[in-house]
C-alpha cells in the first residue's frame, strides 16, 4: 500500500485514505430543489414573486430570490439528507450563512422514538393521552465510531464552504465524540478558527454507587471560518446583588441619596463609583460553561422528540453569533429548536432533516409562532432518489449495465417489502404470499396506465391480488372513490377484474442505510379523504373534513388501531390552498393538533374569493404517522 504523507497532526481511520494514499472525495452532488409547500404566504404574493413562472406539478426551487425579507426572502425547510442539501445549496448559498449550529445524532445502539399522542386529551377513561411510538430518526451507525466520524468529516468540508468569512460553526456533541470531533475540525478550519469548548451543564437526579461520576453535561464546540467572528458579547443577569459582590469581592456603599453603589477596578490602581442597579441590569459576560435546564416531560416547549434541545441554548447562540437578518442554518435541525429560535429573533433560516416526523413537528412548531415569516418547504424529491440509484445500484457503483442496475433495485425493494422476486413478466416484479408485486420507478409518478397493465397481467395469470409500490402518483389514480373506505377509483377498476388492488406508498427510509439494513422500513397504504365543500354566502365557502381511511386497516399496527375511537384520531393536521395552480400547495388555511390542543376543528373557516369562477382546491392531511395525502376539488363559486 502506497504510504500517506502525513504533515500535520489528524485523525486517521480505516477508509479515510484511498488504497493509493489520497483522501478519499467527499461525494459532492448539486441538484435541483422542489418547493413541495409554501407557508404563510398569499397565492397573490407568490404569483408575484414568480414573475408569472408556469408551475409543473412543484415548482424547482429557482433561488432567484433576495437576501433580506423585504427583497423576497423565504425561510426553508428542507426534507432530504443533508450531504445533498448542502452540496446543492452551494451553487446559491456558498460564502452565504452567517452561523450555522448542528446536533448530528450519534451511535448509542438505540433507537430514538418520537411519541405521538392519538386523538384529544383525558378521552374517556384514559386520564393520559394513548400515544404512538414511532422510530424519529436512526442514531446507529453500522460500523459505530467509524461511520461517525466519516459522516462528519464529510460534512464539515461542505459546511466551512457554505459559512461566510466572519461567519460561525457550532458542533453539538457529548463526550462519546467530542474529542474525536475536535481532531477532526481542526483538520478542516484553521488553528485561529477554534473559539470554544462550551460546556453546556444540566441538572439531573445524581445517582450514587456507579464506576464514575455523575454525566451532566454536553459540549459544544464553536469554530469560526476566518480569524475574525461576528461576535456579540452576551451578558447573563446577576442572580442577585448578593452573588455579585461576593464574586466581585466588593463590598456594598449607600451614597447621600441612599442609592447603592461599589468601588469598581478602573485600572492603574484608580477605583470609580457603580451604581449597583446598573452594574445588575448590564449582568455579567457569559463565560464557555452555560448552566440551562435540559428539556423534560413537562417543560413547556416539550414536543415529544427526544434530544430536543432548549431554546435558551439557542437563544445564546443566535444572539452571540448572528444579528437580525443574517441568515441561520441547522442541517439536523430534528425538531426545529434553532429554527424556532431564529425566527423569534428576526434572523433568517434555513433547516434540514431526512426524518418525516422531524419535518412535520418542525412545520408545526414554527406555525404555532406569532406571525412566524413566510416559508417554504422544500425537497430533492426524484433528483435524490436518481443519485441514490445510482450510487447503490447503477454505473456509478461499478460498471454495470442498466437492466442489472434496475434488477438489484427491484430486488432491494421487494426484500424490504418481505417479497420474492419473479422473472419473465412485463408488469409484474415480485410475490408476496399469494400477491403480485409491482414496483414504480425512481423518477416518475406511478400512472393509472402502468396500474392498468398490473393489474391486467394479472387477470392474464388468474392471479387475484396485487400491490403496488410506488414513490409518487399521478394526480387522479389516488384520487377517492364515492366510498373512501374501499379506496380510488383504481381500486373498483381493479376489483371489477377480480383483482384485490393495494396502492403502497414506498417511504423515503428506503434510501437510508441505518434503515434499511436494520429492516426498519414499513409501507403504509395511501389513505383517502372526504370532504364536503359549501358556499356559505356570496364567493365564500368552506371545507369540512368527512372521514379519513386506509382501505385496509390491518395494516396499521395493533396498538394503535385499539387506540382510535374515530376516525378522526387517524388526523394530526390539516390544510387547505384555496386556489391550487397545480404547482407548489400554497396553504391557505390550517388546523393541527398539539401537545398542548388535543382538539381538531373538522370545518375550515370561511374564504371568500375576489370574483366567482372555477376554482381547484386541494386539501392536504397528514396523520398520526406523519403521511401526507392530498386531494384536489374543483369548485364553482358563485
Ligand atoms: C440530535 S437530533 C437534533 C435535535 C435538534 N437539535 C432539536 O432541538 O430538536 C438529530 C437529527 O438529525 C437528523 N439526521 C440524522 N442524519 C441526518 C442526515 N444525514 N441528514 C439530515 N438529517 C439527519 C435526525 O433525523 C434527527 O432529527
Amino acid at each position: 500500500m502506497p504510504k500517506i504523507e502525513i504533515t500535520k497532526t489528524e485523525l486517521v481511520w480505516p477508509g479515510k485514505y484511498n488504497e493509493d494514499g489520497t483522501l478519499k472525495e467527499v461525494p459532492k452532488v448539486s441538484l435541483p430543489f422542489q418547493v413541495i409547500e409554501t407557508v404563510n404566504e398569499s397565492r397573490a404574493t407568490r404569483e408575484v414573486k414568480k414573475g408569472g413562472m408556469q408551475g409543473t406539478l412543484f415548482d424547482v426551487y429557482a433561488g432567484k430570490e433576495g437576501d433580506t425579507f423585504e427583497a423576497g426572502w423565504r425561510n426553508k425547510l428542507i426534507w432530504g439528507d443533508n450531504l445533498l442539501v448542502m452540496g446543492s445549496l452551494l451553487e446559491k448559498f456558498a460564502g452565504k450563512i452567517d452561523l450555522i449550529y448542528i446536533d448530528p445524532p450519534f451511535a448509542t445502539g438505540a433507537d430514538f422514538s418520537f411519541t405521538a399522542p392519538i386523538g384529544e386529551a383525558g378521552d374517556e377513561v384514559l386520564k393520559e393521552q394513548s400515544v404512538i411510538e414511532e422510530k424519529a430518526y436512526r442514531d446507529t451507525w453500522g460500523r459505530g465510531l467509524l461511520s461517525w466520524l466519516e459522516m462528519m468529516h464529510n460534512r464539515l468540508m461542505v459546511l466551512r464552504e457554505l459559512l461566510t468569512e466572519q461567519g460561525a460553526l457550532y458542533v453539538h456533541v457529548d463526550y462519546r465524540v467530542a474529542f474525536h470531533l475536535r481532531l477532526i475540525m481542526d483538520e478542516s478550519f484553521d488553528d485561529e478558527c477554534f473559539q470554544n469548548d462550551i460546556v453546556w451543564h444540566y441538572s439531573g437526579w445524581n445517582r450514587h454507587g456507579q464506576k464514575y461520576f455523575n454525566r451532566r453535561h454536553d459540549l459544544i464546540l464553536y469554530y469560526s471560518k476566518g480569524p475574525s467572528p461576528a461576535f456579540n458579547s452576551y451578558a447573563v443577569p446577576w442572580k442577585s446583588k448578593e452573588e455579585y459582590v461576593r464574586i466581585r469581592k466588593q463590598k456594598i456603599l449607600v451614597d447621600s441619596l441612599g442609592r447603592e453603589y461599589v468601588l469598581s477596578d478602573a485600572g492603574g490602581g484608580e477605583r470609580v463609583k457603580r451604581f449597583l442597579d446598573e452594574a445588575l441590569a448590564d449582568g455579567r459576560p457569559a463565560d464557555d460553561v452555560w448552566d440551562l435546564d435540559k428539556i423534560n416531560n413537562s417543560s413547556k416547549e416539550a414536543l415529544g422528540y427526544d434530544t430536543q434541545k432548549p431554546e435558551a441554548l439557542l437563544e445564546r447562540i443566535l444572539t452571540a453569533s448572528s444579528k437580525p437578518g443574517d441568515l441561520v442554518a441547522d442541517f439536523f435541525c430534528g425538531s426545529g429548536t434553532t429554527l424556532a429560535v431564529a425566527e423569534k429573533l428576526g434572523r433568517r433560516w434555513i433547516g434540514c432533516d431526512l426524518g418525516r416526523w422531524a419535518i412535520h413537528v418542525t412545520r408545526k412548531r414554527l406555525l404555532g409562532i406569532e406571525n412566524c415569516k413566510p416559508f417554504e418547504v422544500l425537497n430533492l424529491g426524484k433528483y435524490e432518489r436518481q443519485y441514490w440509484q445510482g450510487v447503490t445500484f447503477g454505473e456509478k457503483k461499478e460498471k454495470r449495465p442498466a437492466e442489472q442496475a434496475l434488477y438489484e433495485y427491484l430486488a432491494f425493494i421487494l426484500k424490504l417489502y418481505g417479497a420474492q422476486p419473479l422473472a419473465g413478466m412485463a408488469h409484474l416484479h415480485g410475490k408476496k404470499s399469494k400477491a403480485m408485486v409491482h414496483i414504480g420507478a425512481v423518477d416518475a409518478p406511478m400512472t393509472i396506465d402502468e396500474v392498468n397493465q398490473a393489474i391486467d397481467e394479472c387477470v392474464r395469470l388468474k392471479q387475484t391480488e396485487l400491490h403496488v409500490l410506488g414513490w409518487e402518483w399521478e394526480m387522479g389514480l389516488a384520487g377517492p372513490n364515492n366510498d373512501v373506505r374501499k379506496g380510488s377509483q383504481m381500486h373498483e377498476i381493479a376489483k371489477k377484474k377480480g383483482v384485490k388492488l393495494l396502492l403502497l406508498q414506498i417511504p423515503r427510509e428506503v434510501m437510508e442505510q441505518q434503515a434499511s439494513a436494520k429492516g426498519d422500513v414499513r409501507f403504509f397504504e395511501l389513505a383517502y379523504f372526504e370532504v364536503k365543500i359549501k358556499q356559505t354566502k356570496k364567493f365564500t365557502v368552506q371545507v369540512e373534513l368527512k372521514d379519513f381511511a386506509t382501505p385496509n386497516t390491518d395494516l396499521i399496527p395493533e396498538e394503535v388501531r385499539s387506540k382510535v375511537k374515530k376516525w378522526s384520531d387517524y388526523v394530526d393536521f390539516w390544510a387547505v390552498d384555496w386556489d391550487f395552480q397545480n404547482d407548489t400547495f400554497m396553504q391557505g388555511w390550517v388546523a393541527y393538533r398539539t401537545r398542548k390542543e388535543r382538539k381538531l376543528p373538522l370545518v375550515s373557516d370561511p374564504h371568500s374569493y375576489e370574483k366567482p369562477g372555477k376554482f381547484r382546491i386541494l386539501v392536504k392531511v397528514i396523520d398520526i404517522f406523519g403521511n401526507d395525502t392530498s386531494q384536489a376539488f374543483d369548485v364553482e363559486v358563485k
